[in-house]
């Protein structure tokens, strides 16, 4: 049987630069996008040479603003890919759309070009977020775009931003009814996270405004599962949510330490040899960069080594805990020369062990970042 395999497209650029975003993502004209696309060509094909055969379970074109393409570059890419390993009915294709970007025209092009999920950057429905987060839409266009996606495409996701200075929870609450009420399958709900080299960050450091403390975003986060799940979502990742089946397989085959490409400017990958060894793969980020040395050698990577046992078992632990799955208890065995570690967190009530499987609790996942520090090491 062939071994799955996940392919990630990146698409580097953006209309303008959001505060808070430290994705990998440029603002320039378009002289380079025919180029790059040749590359994206170019660095596929290198890529297949390492991976081989596969069964392939999803192609995400993540950014950057994806949206910003022409659905013909998304057809050739996707011929592409099913030239290399061909493409299947059930194969989950996704594209991340910008309001901004995302014309009825697009979607249609979008989805005969052989799009069949979307996933929206909504952020927020009320103007005043969206004015403070720098976006170039506001809450009618957003509620529009929504509308639009959902008549063309039957998978739908979009993203919201919570835990913004003055919001409360009954703000937070009537835009998740209005989440809810739009009928998609899938929601992303982010904590706003203050990350380096943001205009946020600059913002935050010379006091012009403070995020929520810890307490107030751990309100936030509990509120959000308890109305998602309530309202018969899974809680399938930390900040996901779906209906039944609509996991955004993507995404939970990355969690699940499965194989996976990254191609494009910056993207990473992580996939297994012939030899069964773990390899990671990081393309070079600046896309003109990038594009030389595709142009140069045949593929983008600026570092491409095997990982060793242990330095894949920290990823493993790491992606898995995030998901509802959970890993195997198994994966601990040997590891400590006591039991001391996990049970901490067992009697603590923040990991629990069902079926041979360990998985946060609802407390747990309040804190996974120190629970990791101290499990995995
Ligand atoms: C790579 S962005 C792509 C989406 C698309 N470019 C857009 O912004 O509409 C994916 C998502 O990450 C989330 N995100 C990015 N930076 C964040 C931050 N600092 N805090 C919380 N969420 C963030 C946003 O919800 C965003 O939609
Ligand atoms: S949040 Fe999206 S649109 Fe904004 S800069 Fe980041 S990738 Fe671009």
């Amino acid at each position: 049987m062939k071994k799955d395999l996940s392919i990630y497209i990146h698409w580097p650029w953006c209309l303008k630069k959001c505060p808070y975003c430290d994705f990998n993502s440029h603002v320039a004209g378009d002289d380079l996008h025919e180029e790059y696309i040749n590359c994206v060509i170019s660095d596929l094909n290198h890529q297949k040479t390492l991976t081989c055969d596969r069964n392939i379970v999803s192609v995400f074109f993540g950014g950057g603003t994806p949206s910003l393409m022409k659905p013909d570059y998304i057809r050739r890419i996707l011929e592409h890919i099913d030239i290399l390993y061909s493409l299947n009915k059930s194969t989950e294709i996704t594209m991340e759309c910008n309001p901004t970007s995302s014309t009825i025209d697009k979607f249609l092009g979008f989805k005969a070009a052989g799009i069949n999920r979307l996933s929206m950057g909504i952020q927020s429905f009320h103007d005043s977020e969206l004015k403070f987060l720098g976006r170039e839409h506001n809450s009618k266009e957003a509620i529009q775009t929504i509308k639009n996606a959902t008549n063309i495409f039957n998978n739908v996701s979009f993203d919201l931003i919570y835990g913004l200075p003055n919001q409360n929870l009954q703000n937070w609450g009537d835009q998740l009814k209005m989440a809810f009420d739009f009928n998609t399958q899938h929601l992303s709900a982010y904590q706003l996270t203050v990350e380096k080299n943001t205009k946020f960050f600059s913002e935050v450091k010379k006091n012009k405004w403070q995020p929520l403390d810890d307490d107030t975003q751990a309100d936030f986060f509990e509120f959000t599962r308890n109305y998602m799940t309530t309202h018969n979502f899974n809680h399938y990742e930390i900040s996901n949510f779906c209906r039944d089946g609509y996991d955004c397989k993507h995404n939970h085959n990355i969690w699940q330490y499965n194989d996976y490409i990254g191609v494009g400017a910056g993207a990473h990958g992580r996939y297994q040899s012939i030899d069964n060894k773990r390899h990671l793969t990081q393309n070079y980020r600046m896309p003109n960069t990038y594009i030389d040395a595709v142009k140069h050698v045949k593929h983008g990577f600026h570092q491409h080594a095997p990982l060793d046992e242990h330095e894949a078992w920290q990823e493993m632990v790491m992606m898995g805990l995030r998901i509802q799955k959970g890993i195997p208890a198994s994966l601990f065995d040997g590891k400590y020369s006591t039991s001391q570690p996990l049970e901490k967190y067992f009697k603590l009530g923040m990991l629990q062990k069902k079926c041979d499987k360990i998985t946060l609790t609802s407390k747990g996942q309040l804190v996974l970042d120190s629970i990791l520090a101290d499990i995995i090491f």
